[in-house]
């Protein structure tokens, strides 16, 4: 955290300076480069453009206003005016020290707290969750961790869908061919089953569409036999879904399903008339474009044959029924107004990006004050895809069911934790292999830049070697095996300050003080994989470090400051995997 104490003062040297400045924009970063300095800023350079100023003339007057001697030994000016920061070892081990007080790990919550809200998973009822939903479910879980350890509001949000037309087929399926003993072993298995056979049979005989569409008509007109057995439904899919969830370690703050909204999708559409933002056409009722931007960037326009054609955001269908965007428009209203967030995070998959354009456009339009105070994200992710590089199925060609998936993670790991650790006892092992076989499956999707699309391949993520899951546990267990073997605890190293000489001591210490930044970018960026890259070049560093610097066999205050680093970098490493919603093991 000395970039924040040093980009605090280097943003009051700048208002001293240029008092007017904005300096929210003055940061504090690593350098790149040791033989620069410790820290650095270019952040005089866009300030001196603006105001036609030197940039070099500016970077010496804030030099001499800057009071960051208790911290630095040098301050250079480089370059066209980069300031390079060269911090006293006396500094580093402070904060080192109190680190390992457990004063701080490498990171400060945040100065200005936002409230986020953050939608993700959101399953459908009657339809099992399927290996995409780790996507949204592990990089949602991921993202709100990290925000609640910046300090930040955050409140989740599972939007499961749990309306629509398909409940009319459900519907007669339940009242027609229910396999009772089915529905008892595996629920959403047999509200599949109840959806395909009628829905095949709403293909081939209109007459028998037309009675899915009469259920469909009583439960929207609230009939008591087809709301309860709806509500039937969703119990013995939500029942399904949380335990997923328990195997994940995910929670949600609230699980508002799409139908908590249907009282107010009427008034939506109505409010967006009567405002004249969404009109009527072809009986149906869409917000179209409003012709402020060229056609190429229009997403209400999509070009058919060479020619520009209105694509609206639709809210009412011909037949009267609502539509997705209906829904997320209500949402987006219902959020602001009862948690009154900053921030609502959608993270669901990139196939939706145009719809989450629209909404965001949409609700703009209809709301433009409400939205000027809201930042309103998607965070797309993109598709696995099987070793042959098409997407992720059964050798049958089925979509693979999470809850199999995450089986067989265990199952996998189970193998390889047992010929390591034949001696382990069954159920120790079974412990180390649901860590390790979950972890390995949520590191891999967490891994890749959020919006690639990655191969799924067991190998690979449950590899020893490589970035991957067991890797960074492994390099956990290593280091908590150094205090097991010395016998020691860790209460007892923060009686001196440590005293850092060898590079790798101090590369591995300079490491540790990044976690916090790192932290920082995942917020910003909605990336949970910078997190996960810097645990392994920690992991990487660490291993360096014991090959240059023996730890148990150094004495006096060498093996004090290894230790210490030890003990910093395992709970880095812990608190890192927790941030990401993996679990450690002491042992593997
Ligand atoms: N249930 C939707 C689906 O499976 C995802 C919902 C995402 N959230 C939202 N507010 N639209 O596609």
């Amino acid at each position: 955290m000395l970039h924040l104490t040093l980009q605090a003062k280097l943003q009051a040297a700048v208002r001293t300076v240029l008092p007017d400045a904005d300096v929210t924009h003055v940061l504090v970063r690593p350098c790149p480069d040791a033989r620069h300095g410790d820290y650095q800023s270019n952040a005089l350079l866009p300030l001196a453009k603006l105001r036609k100023l030197n940039p070099r003339q500016l970077a010496e007057q804030v030099k001499a206003q800057l009071d960051v001697a208790e911290v630095c030994e040098v301050v250079d000016i480089a370059g066209p005016g980069f300031l390079n920061f060269r911090v006293r070892p006396a500094a580093f081990a402070a904060v080192l020290q109190g680190a390992v007080r457990g004063e701080h790990l490498f990171f400060a919550q945040a100065a200005q707290p936002r409230t986020v809200v953050i939608d993700f998973s959101s399953p459908n009822v009657a339809k099992p969750m399927h290996v995409g939903h780790i996507r949204s479910t592990g990089i949602g879980d991921a993202l709100q961790r990290v925000f609640r350890l910046l300090g930040h509001r955050v409140i989740t949000d599972n939007h499961i869908g749990d309306w629509g037309t398909q409940f009319g087929k459900l519907l007669l399926g339940w009242k027609q061919i229910l396999d009772r003993d089915a529905l008892a072993k595996d629920a959403i298995a047999e509200l599949e089953r109840l959806y395909k056979v009628i829905n095949a049979e709403c293909d081939a005989e209109p007459a028998r569409l037309e009675e899915a569409k009469q259920e469909l008509v009583k439960l929207q007109a609230g009939d008591a036999e087809n709301t309860e057995v709806w509500q039937e439904m969703i119990r013995v899919s939500q029942a399904q879904f949380d335990a997923i969830y328990g195997r994940l370690g995910v929670k949600f703050d609230h699980a508002l399903g799409e139908s908590f909204y249907n009282p107010q999708l009427g008034p939506v559409v109505e409010d967006l008339l009567a405002r004249g933002i969404a009109r009527e056409s072809e009986g149906a009722v869409g917000v179209f474009s409003d012709g402020s931007v060229p056609p190429k960037e229009d997403v209400f326009l999509v070009n058919r044959d060479g020619e520009w054609v209105p694509d609206p955001a639709l809210v009412r269908k011909s037949d009267g029924g609502f539509n997705y965007m209906t829904t997320d428009l209500a949402t987006v209203d219902y959020r602001l107004k009862t948690w009154a967030p900053d921030e609502i995070v959608y993270v669901v998959d990139d196939r939706q990006a145009g719809h989450f354009k629209k909404l965001f456009l949409t609700f703009a339009r209809w709301q433009p004050d409400a939205a000027r105070k809201v930042k309103l994200v998607h965070v797309g992710f993109g598709k696995i895809l099987g070793e042959d590089g098409k997407p992720f199925k059964t050798r049958s060609g089925d979509t693979v069911k999470l809850g199999d998936l995450l089986d067989e993670a265990e199952e996998r790991a189970l193998k390889a934790v047992t010929e390591k650790n034949p001696d382990l006892s069954e159920p120790e092992r079974k412990e180390i292999a649901r860590i390790v076989g979950l972890g390995a499956v949520k590191y891999a999707d967490l891994l890749p830049n959020r919006q690639s699309d990655y191969q799924f391949s067991w190998d690979k993520m449950l590899a020893l070697q490589g970035n991957t899951a067991p890797y960074l546990l492994y390099a956990y267990t290593r280091v908590r095996s150094i205090f097991r073997k010395g016998g020691l605890e860790a209460t007892s190293l923060s009686a001196q300050p440590p005293v850092l000489n060898a590079p790798d001591e101090i590369a591995l210490a300079k490491q540790l003080m990044n976690f916090g930044l790192v932290l920082e970018a995942v917020a910003e960026e909605y990336r949970p994989n910078f997190l996960c890259n810097y645990l392994y070049d920690l992991a990487g560093l660490v291993a360096r470090f014991y090959e240059s610097c023996p730890v148990l066999k150094a004495e006096g205050a060498e093996r004090a400051t290894r230790l210490l680093l030890c003990e910093l970098t395992g709970r880095v490493l812990k608190q890192g995997l927790e941030a990401l919603g993996i679990e450690t093991t002491e042992q593997m």
